[in-house]
């Protein structure tokens, strides 16, 4: 079982190193090795995915990444931004299925902007689309055209592409709450009412999951107005990421939500929601919390130790009533810690 540990720019090897101390503790045998990517890759090699990464990760059976990009890199050429990157492990290990819980903990009601009785005992799922939609179309550029400049990107999906992250989707709210929001923007964009029609045409295989449709600007705004009427939802590679932003949101704060993206076959990339905060990189401050509950999402989904997951996600709930918290979820009357005082806590949680 071989875990490919990608550490990445910013936050990401402070956190980084609390989830691998999180992994060693369970002494479930687990070989790891580390590799560039992000900015550090571009400083080293001249490029954000470089050769020596993309095979490790696709030997691995599974990615632990941490965050990539920050000022640094932000004006060099796109292909060599660091997100490009994260975009290019994504597309070429076929992750399609990109996992966003947002879960509120009852300890941290108080973090969220919103009144505690809206968000209240909130667990959304967003089920993203991640290898297509704009973020892959062709064409795409910025041309001179008439005399002046001209942008476009290409919008588009293919039903198989649709029919799977929807199987994704629906199965994951058959062991949920049974119920699946579908969001598009069909009355505008002929894409997304092919993935209606597609979402709607599955849904007779899954007669125990009630399926709903919604429009993006209107989800966008329910999120905030009564998100606990949703249950799990699916939708687009830029729906998805703009939505599951917003959603992470509701609970506080984002350095508490993991994330995964799977294969067809569970093989997964696993990351915190958040990025690099190059703020406060190097400081010793980050919430390492998404990232050690990232290795509980890895535990689940790609090795089938859920016993061990839980185990994780324990210890996270319990230093959390033990009233440790990072500055980014600090509130008066709890005890602020650092990131490596917080991984120490968790090794005591287990
Ligand atoms: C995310 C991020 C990425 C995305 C960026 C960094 C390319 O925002 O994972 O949500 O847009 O997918
Ligand atoms: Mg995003």
């Amino acid at each position: 079982m071989k875990i490919c540990v990608l550490p990445g720019d910013g936050i990401g090897p402070e956190i980084m190193a609390e989830a691998v101390r999180v992994l060693e503790a369970l002494e479930l045998g687990f070989e790891m090795e580390e590799a560039l990517i992000g900015g550090g890759a571009v400083d080293a090699t001249g490029t954000p995915y470089p050769e020596a990464t993309s095979r490790l990760a696709k030997a691995a059976d599974a990615v632990l990444l941490g965050a990539v990009g920050g000022p640094k890199w932000d004006t060099l050429p796109r292909e060599q931004r660091p997100e490009r990157g994260l975009l290019a492990i994504r597309k070429e290990l076929g992750l399609f299925a990109n996992l966003r819980p947002a879960i509120l903990y009852p300890e941290l009601a108080n973090a969220s902007s919103l009144k505690p009785e809206v968000v209240a005992g909130l667990d959304i799922l967003i089920v993203r689309e991640l290898t297509g939609d704009i973020y892959f179309g062709q064409p795409r550029g910025v041309e001179e055209r008439g005399g002046e400049r001209y942008g476009f990107n290409t919008m588009h999906y293919t039903e198989s592409e649709i029919r799977r992250i929807g199987r994704v989707a629906f199965e994951a709210a058959r062991k949920r709450g049974k119920r699946l929001c579908s969001v598009d923007k069909m009355n505008v964009l002929e894409t997304t009412q092919l993935w209606r029609d597609v979402m709607t045409e599955l849904a007779p295989e899954y007669p125990d999951v009630e399926l709903s449709h919604m429009l993006v600007d209107n989800a966008a705004m329910q999120l905030v107005r009564a998100p606990k009427q949703f249950d799990v939802m699916v939708t687009g590679n830029m729906f998805g990421d703009i939505l599951s932003d917003e959603a992470s949101m509701l609970t506080g704060s984002i350095g508490m939500l993991p994330s995964a993206s799977l294969d067809e076959n569970n093989k997964g990339l696993y990351e915190p929601s958040h990025g690099s905060a190059p703020d406060i990189a190097g400081k010793g401050v980050a919430n390492p919390l998404a990232t050690i509950l990232s290795v509980a999402m890895m535990l689940r989904y790609t090795f089938g130790r859920e016993e061990a997951a839980l185990r994780v996600e324990g210890a996270v709930k319990k230093v959390l009533a033990q009233g440790y918290r990072t500055g980014d979820i600090f509130e008066p009357g709890t005890s602020r810690v650092g990131t490596r005082q917080m991984g120490d806590a968790v090794l005591a949680a287990l």
